[in-house]
C-alpha cells in the first residue's frame, strides 16, 4: 500500500483526503492517507482521526514515514515542503499555484523534476474540457477564432474557503489571476496552444494590496485568434465558483457552463448538439451524497491518475500536468501581471 502524507490540512487538503479515501474504499487505488501534518495541530489531528491516520508534530517526522507527499499548504509554504520531500526522493503531489513568485516557481519546478510528481491543475482532467480539447485538436469545426472564459468566485477569504492568507500577497502571490485563473491559463494553453502575446488589466476593487479581484487577460495567437479570460472575485456569497467557456471556431460555437460535468454544447449551421462528457464510470463506486459527487470527482480523477502512474511506473512515473507545464502557466501569469503594471500593453511571449 502507498502511504500518503498529507501536508496542509485546510480546505483543499480535506477535499483531497476525502477523495483519496473514496478511491481507497472503492478498491480503485492501493493507497491511503496514513499521516498528516499542519502547524495548526487541531486541523491535523481532526483530519488524522477521520482517516485513522497519525498526526505528526513536524514535517520531517512525517516525511520519514510515508511514500508520497501530498502538499496542500497555503501557497507560500509549498516550496519548503516540496524541497524537503524531494531531498528524501519522495514522489510529490503539489497544489497550484506552485509559489507566490516566478523565481520560487522555477526553483520548485527544478526540484520536482527530480522525482515523480504532479501539480494540482485539475481542469485538464475534467471530462468536459477533454471533450473540447479533442474537438479543437482534430479541427472538427475549423480553426479556433475567439475564446472567452469567465471565471468567477466570491472573494475566498470567507464562506467555505475562510482563508485570510488569500488577501495577503506574500502568501498568495496575487489575487484571482494567480490563485484561481492559473487553472484557466493552463487549460487554455492545453486546448489552444501557446499564445504569441499577452495583455492584461488588473484591479483591486476591494483594496487588498497586490490582490487583484478584477482581471481581464487576452492571449493573442499566431494567425490572429484570441482568448480572453475575465476573472472576478466578487461578493455574491450565495454564488458558487463557476466558469463559462465559449470557443468560436470557424464552423461552430462550443460552450459549457460547468467546468467538470459540462455538458459541452456545439452550435453549427445544422443546429445545436449536446455532447455528453460523462465522468468515469468508476465514480459510481463512490459512497457519496449526490451533492459531493462533483467536487470529489474533480479531485479524485487527477489523484487516481497520479497514483496509477506511481503504481505502474514507480520512480519513472510522471503525473499530469508535470511541473514543466505548470511553469509555463506561471510564466504567462507573470507576464500578464507585468502587462497590467505597464498599463495593459501587450507583451510578447518568449
Ligand atoms: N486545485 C484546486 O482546485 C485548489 C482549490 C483550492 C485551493 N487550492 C490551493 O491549495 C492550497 C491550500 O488552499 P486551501 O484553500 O486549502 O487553504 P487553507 O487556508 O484552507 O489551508 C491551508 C493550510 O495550510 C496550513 N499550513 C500553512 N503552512 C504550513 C506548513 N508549513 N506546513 C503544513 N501546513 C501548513 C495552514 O495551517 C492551513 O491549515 C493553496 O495553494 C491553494 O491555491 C487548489
Amino acid at each position: 500500500m502507498i502511504r500518503i502524507g498529507l501536508i496542509g490540512c485546510g480546505f483543499i487538503g480535506t477535499v483531497h483526503s476525502f477523495a483519496l479515501r473514496q478511491l481507497a474504499d472503492a478498491g480503485l487505488v492501493d493507497a491511503r492517507v496514513t499521516a498528516t501534518y499542519d502547524p495548526d495541530r487541531d486541523r491535523s489531528a481532526a483530519l488524522a482521526a477521520h482517516h485513522d491516520a497519525r498526526p505528526y508534530p513536524d514535517l520531517d517526522a512525517l516525511l520519514g514515514e510515508v511514500d508520497v507527499a501530498w502538499i496542500c499548504t497555503w501557497t507560500a509554504a509549498h516550496r519548503e515542503a516540496v524541497e524537503a520531500a524531494v531531498a528524501r526522493e519522495l514522489p510529490v503531489f503539489c497544489e497550484k499555484p506552485l509559489a507566490p513568485t516566478l523565481v520560487e516557481c522555477e526553483q520548485i519546478a527544478a526540484a520536482l523534476e527530480r522525482v515523480p510528481h504532479q501539480v494540482g491543475l485539475v481542469l485538464r482532467h475534467a471530462p468536459v474540457f477533454r471533450a473540447l480539447a479533442a474537438a479543437v485538436a482534430e479541427g472538427r469545426y475549423g480553426r479556433p477564432m475567439a475564446t472567452i472564459l469567465r471565471d468567477d468566485q466570491y472573494f475566498p477569504v470567507q464562506g467555505m474557503y475562510a482563508s485570510e492568507w488569500r488577501s495577503d500577497v506574500d502568501r498568495a502571490g496575487g489575487g484571482t489571476l494567480i490563485e484561481h485563473s492559473i487553472h484557466d491559463v493552463d487549460v487554455l494553453r492545453w486546448i489552444l496552444g501557446d499564445p504569441a502575446e499577452v495583455a492584461a488589466r488588473t484591479a483591486s476593487i476591494f483594496g487588498h494590496t497586490g490582490i487583484d479581484d478584477t482581471t481581464t487577460l487576452t492571449f493573442s495567437y499566431p494567425g490572429g485568434s484570441t482568448a480572453t479570460i475575465v476573472s472576478v472575485w466578487h461578493q455574491i456569497l450565495t454564488r458558487g465558483s463557476s466558469r463559462r467557456l465559449e470557443v468560436f471556431c470557424e464552423d461552430a460555437l462550443l460552450w459549457t457552463d460547468d467546468d467538470y460535468l459540462g455538458p459541452l454544447r456545439v452550435e453549427t449551421s445544422a443546429g445545436t448538439e449536446v455532447v455528453d462528457a460523462p465522468p468515469p464510470s468508476w465514480l459510481e463506486c463512490f459512497n457519496l451524497p449526490e451533492v459531493l459527487a462533483k467536487p470529489l470527482g474533480q479531485y479524485a480523477e487527477p489523484a487516481k491518475f497520479f497514483l496509477d502512474a506511481l503504481t505502474h511506473d514507480g520512480a519513472a512515473a510522471r503525473g499530469s500536468p508535470a511541473a514543466t507545464e505548470a511553469l509555463v502557466a506561471h510564466r504567462l501569469v507573470d507576464l500578464a501581471y507585468r502587462s497590467a503594471r505597464g498599463g495593459g500593453a501587450p507583451l510578447p511571449v518568449a
